[in-house]
């Protein structure tokens, strides 16, 4: 990691594949304990902040969750109107508050950058829980969890397509730096309007990734992965474009069945109607286990913040 930056995450970019293993490796862990007791009490003595100033069910749940599974407590302030941000109070103060309260705290802003303003603020660990149209890498990390728990990233080189909101997706962006780690080939299919931005490009030219950006959902076949995203109407700054795109793709059973039998079907969550419901009780469907996968991850990246070891 970063040295500036060890002891917090702000982007998937800080990690390399070392990391990354060992991360998948002590979740994997905690995935086996839990289903034989209900706590790993390691943070008894420790309190997390969930900072969340856009919506979200999972990934404030998940970091609470996990918090309370290793033992610790949490404290949280949702939503601006909800805190003393709404009468005027800088960002920097509230952060100064969190420092004094809690040892670690978790926070997603619609402002890209938030977090790093955090890091370089305060003393104890910040963790990115999403940015604006930025980067969310603890999502990134769950993802990369599910793909290997599901595929093995080492034992092949997976076919990954990417389908829907490429440019404002940002847990493609953050997923992005961590695949440029494995051997994958990877396929971008967006309307152009809303495709990969330049600077992923150069990112994955620069590890030699192979990739391709297409419009055609066909392009798809025969794909190991399919990480459907969905259209980002909080992003779009004209609404008849979002209306224009909201319904570019939906993947459903007939489509899977089709073109790709064997591939997993993973969405970050929240869905509209990208991905139909009748995909849901198919073997394919992985995006709710994907979403219990990110209680194991954060587990595994609190101890890790905090320089707790699990044996
Ligand atoms: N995947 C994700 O970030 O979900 P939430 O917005 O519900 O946290």
């Amino acid at each position: 990691m970063h040295k500036r930056f060890s002891n917090s995450i702000l982007s998937a970019k800080q990690f390399n594949k070392n990391n990354l293993l060992e991360i998948l490796d002590v979740s994997e862990k905690i995935e086996r304990t839990l289903k034989k007791q209900k706590e790993i009490p390691l943070l008894k003595e420790y309190i997390l902040a969930t900072l969340f100033f856009e919506p979200s069910t999972r990934t404030r749940l998940s970091f609470e969750a996990a918090m309370h599974r290793l033992g610790g407590k949490v404290i949280t302030s949702v939503g601006m109107q909800f805190s003393s941000l709404a009468k005027g109070e800088t960002l920097f103060d509230t952060l100064k508050m969190v420092e004094a309260y809690a040892d670690i705290c978790a926070i997603r802003h619609p402002v890209e950058g938030a977090s790093v303003l955090a890091a370089e603020n305060i003393s104890i660990p910040v963790i990115n829980a999403g940015d604006g149209a930025g980067e969310h890498p603890t999502q990134a990390l769950l993802d990369l969890y599910t793909i290997n728990k599901h595929k093995s990233l080492i034992e092949k080189k997976l076919k990954i397509a990417f389908i829907g909101d490429i440019r404002y997706g940002r847990t493609i962006h953050s997923l992005i730096h961590l695949l440029k780690h494995f051997e994958c080939e990877l396929t971008f299919i967006s309307p152009s309007e809303i495709s990969l931005p330049e600077k992923y490009k150069n990112e994955l030219n620069s590890h030699s990734i192979s990739f391709l950006e297409n419009e055609n959902l066909n392009k798809a076949k025969g794909a190991d992965v399919l990480y459907v995203t969905r259209i980002q109407e909080e992003r779009f700054t004209d609404r008849k474009i979002y209306e224009k795109f909201k319904d570019a793709y939906i993947i459903d059973k007939d489509f899977v069945f089709k073109s790709c039998p064997k591939a997993i079907v993973m969405h970050p969550l929240p869905r509209l109607n990208e991905v139909s419901t009748n995909l849901d009780d198919t073997p394919n469907a992985v995006y709710f286990d994907q979403a219990k996968n990110g209680l194991y991850t954060r587990m595994a990246l609190i101890l890790k913040l905090l320089n707790i070891n699990i044996e």
